[in-house]
């Protein structure tokens, strides 16, 4: 009778070994697609130290910045730019602009854009 129950358990067992496995094999899979987000925090780093003395934390420009002339990053004159021109200026400079493409690398250039197109909407 005993020895009847035991498979029953055991693969009672077993089951709740799977599901427990599934779902932390999902949850690890939810961490690993939410891998790129601290992009973000990181892009927003490099815009505090290589931008924002130029273009103000918010993108809005610093005093000096205004002394330039830079132009507003949340305005729609800069938010028309595609990404492919926000990043050619990063690396390349523009006027008062300087270039990027030494001290940058591609993707960080690219979390710029990326942290440029998230000021949009916030005022
Ligand atoms: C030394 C000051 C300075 C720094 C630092 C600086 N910029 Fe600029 N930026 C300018 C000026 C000045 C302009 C205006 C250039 C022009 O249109 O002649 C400008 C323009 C821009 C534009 C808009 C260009 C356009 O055509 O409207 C973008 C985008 C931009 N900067 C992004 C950045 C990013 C990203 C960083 C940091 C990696 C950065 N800037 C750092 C001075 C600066």
């Amino acid at each position: 009778m005993n020895q009847d129950k035991a498979p029953h358990h055991m693969i009672f067992g077993a089951l709740i070994l799977f599901v427990l496995f599934a779902g932390l094999t999902l949850y690890a899979v939810s961490l690993v697609e939410a891998g790129p987000a601290p992009d973000n925090a990181v892009s927003s780093a490099t815009f505090r130290t290589k931008c924002a003395v130029c273009h103000g934390q918010d993108g809005g420009g610093s005093e000096v910045g205004k002394s330039m002339n830079v132009p507003d990053l949340r305005s729609p004159v800069v938010q028309k730019l595609s990404d492919a021109q926000l990043a050619q200026i990063i690396s390349n400079g523009k006027g008062g602009m300087p270039a990027f493409k030494a001290s940058l690398s591609e993707d960080q250039i690219h979390a710029l854009v990326t942290h440029i197109r998230s000021m949009r909407s916030k005022k």
